[in-house]
Order: C-alpha cells, then structure tokens, then sequence
C-alpha cells in the first residue's frame, strides 16, 4: 500500500445506522496495520506516567521517548475546567445536524473543517469517525456554523490553542534536554517556534457508538507527521499504540487528568532514529461515544528537519535526509507508511 487508493471517501452520517454497512466493516488479517482490534490484548503493561514536575522528568521522558514514543504527561498545567469546556465545545459541534456540519466541510484543497479522517483515502474502508480540523483561528468556521453564538466557541479553542503552544514548548525543551541538546542550540525551537504561517493545528475526532465494534475501525493505524501531538482522550478507551511485533498492540487507558504526549516522525527524524514514533489507532465500542482531541505541533515550514547535528558523528551518521514540513507532508500524502524510507539514507 503506498498510493492513496480512494480519494473519494464521502462522510456518513453514523448517528443513526443500525447495521454497519459493508463500506465500514473491515476485514482483519494478522498484519500490525489491521489485526483485529481486540486481537492481543494479552499485553499489560501500561504506557508511561510522567510527572512534568518532577527532578527527573527529562531522564523519565527520555526513557520513554526510547521505548515507546509515547506517555501519559501528568502536571502539565493545563487548567482541568478548560480542557472539559474544550469537550464540551467537541461535543456542540458533532451532535449537530448533518447539513449543519455540511456547512463547514472540508474541501479537498483545504487543511480545516468537518470530515473523514484524512488518512482515510489510503484505505478501500471508511472508519467509524468524524472529525473537525482547526487551523489557526476557528473564526470562519465557527461563525458558519453558530452565525449567532459563536464567540464563547472560538474564544475556548483560542485559549486551548495557548495552552496547547505553551506545553508543547516546555515538552520541546523537556525531549530536546534528554538528548543532550538546549532549546538554543537549535535555532528555531523557542518563542518563534509555532508555524506561523497557517496557525496552531487543533484535530478533533468523533466516535460514535457503533452497532458491530469488533467489525469496525475508529482511526485506521498511522504514525503522526509532526514532531509531537498533545492528545485528550474523553473517559472512554479507545486509542492504541503498537509496541513491535513481540508485544503487539497495547491499549492506552484514559488516565485521569493525564494528557498523552505522541512523537510523530519529525522528533524520529531529529532524534536519528533513537526516539519512536509510534504507530496507534483508535477503536470504537457498542455504546460509548468517544471523543479525542489533539494538538498538532510541527516546526515553522521553512525550516529543514534533519538528524541533530549534536548526535551525529563519524559512528553515528544521519539516517534521514533533510526535509522541510511541507515536504515531508507531501511525501507522506504519496507514499504513507512508506514516509520515512523514502527519506532514509541507510539501512
Ligand atoms: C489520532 O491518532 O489522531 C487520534 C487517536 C485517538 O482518537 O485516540
Ligand atoms: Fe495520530
């Protein structure tokens, strides 16, 4: 699977389906990409819980930045009322009427608005989702859908977004540390570090309850192609992250309080291939609506991503070559989960 395989995945109205229809029901092999959801669920051990506060955060995010590329980051200072006013916010927007959300669909040259999870065209299924992607203000969006509601919308996304830039910077400093590297060593980390071009990406997925769970997939499994993504998870399990072969998937348990940091490719790329960038999926359960949503942190657009000069050496040579976000984006478009090797210098 390298090329999109269909570009015209249509968004359906699954509030009110009682059968899952052939279109969402998946078949599943024994491959990591689609084995059944509930497949290996054998494995307990549990991601990470990091307290950001703690003496030993950077070792601790280190270690587990090296064995999963992905933790539960407690402490992170991120006010509980505006997380819950954000999901709360979530849950006004999908729970209204179908032509409603129409009004603000995402169209195919666009990176906002209401639709299919964007992987979706690199799969003949359609998953069990909505979703609704923010770039940068929520104005135009929010203003279509609640011509005369809409300020409390944007200014709860707004402050979410602040809170969001704020964290991911701390985490930045926090990740860059354990590799042995300073926020000023690397020229476009710091205060100037948010794409300002387009804004802070804000994705928020929906999963309604679904009639077949087992037969069905949330989220189809894909790594992140940011550096990092922030990501809330609503009190329903749903999202996994697959940990090699030998282990298979592991469900990430909704931790209370607790925000799930995930290392998308680009923190792979600069980190030379030492820290993980977990492939994860989400799925979906009989009578639990499900919502999840993430912050999406890249670098500015300009700036060319490569191995770390500090952690590369004559023993240690760059395995990827440079590439700048946009680039990267692109060539994830085209080749997916076959992103990374096509930038690989070495095997
Ligand atoms: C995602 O990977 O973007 C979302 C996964 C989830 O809903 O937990
Ligand atoms: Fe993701």
């Amino acid at each position: 699977r390298a090329r999109p395989l269909n570009l015209n995945h249509k968004i359906v109205d699954l509030s009110s389906v009682e059968i899952l229809p052939d279109s969402h029901a998946w078949t599943f092999e024994a491959n990591k990409y689609n084995s059944s959801c509930r497949g290996n669920m054998s494995n307990l051990e549990s991601i990470p819980i990091i307290d950001l506060n703690d003496e030993n955060a950077k070792e601790l995010i280190g270690l587990a930045c090296k064995n999963w590329g992905v933790f539960h980051a407690i402490n992170h200072n991120v006010p509980k009322n505006l997380i819950d006013e954000v999901e709360l916010a979530g849950e006004r927007l999908f729970s209204l009427p179908m032509h409603q959300k129409l009004l603000v669909e995402r169209t195919p040259n666009s990176m906002s608005g209401y639709g299919v999870v964007r992987i979706s065209s690199f799969f003949s299924k359609l998953m069990w989702s909505e979703g609704f992607t923010i770039v940068g203000s929520p104005l135009e969006h929010a203003a279509k859908l609640w011509p005369h509601d809409y300020h409390k919308f944007c200014d709860t996304i707004e402050e979410y977004q602040k809170e969001m830039k704020n964290l991911a910077s701390r985490l930045m400093g926090l990740m860059l540390g354990s590799l042995g590297v300073t926020k000023d060593d690397v020229k476009w980390v710091g205060a100037k570090d948010e794409p300002k071009e387009r804004g802070p990406a804000l994705q928020l997925n929906s999963y309604p309850p679904c009639p077949d769970p087992n037969r069905a997939m949330g989220m189809a499994a894909h790594t992140d192609s940011t550096i990092l993504n922030i990501l809330h998870q609503s009190n329903t399990s749903g999202l996994q992250v697959f940990r090699g072969d030998n282990t298979g998937w592991t469900t990430v348990q909704p931790h209370p309080g607790a925000l799930v940091i995930l290392l998308g490719d680009l923190m792979h790329i600069l980190s030379n291939g030492s820290y993980l960038n977990p492939l994860h999926r989400a799925f979906v359960n009989l009578t639990q609506h499900r919502l999840s949503m993430v912050y999406l942190h890249g670098p500015p657009s300009s700036v060319k991503i490569s191995p770390l000069p500090q952690l590369v050496d004559h023993h240690n040579p760059p395995l990827y070559r440079p590439a700048t976000w946009s680039e990267y984006l692109g060539i994830k478009a085209q080749y997916f989960d076959k992103a990374l090797t096509t930038i690989r210098l070495r095997n």
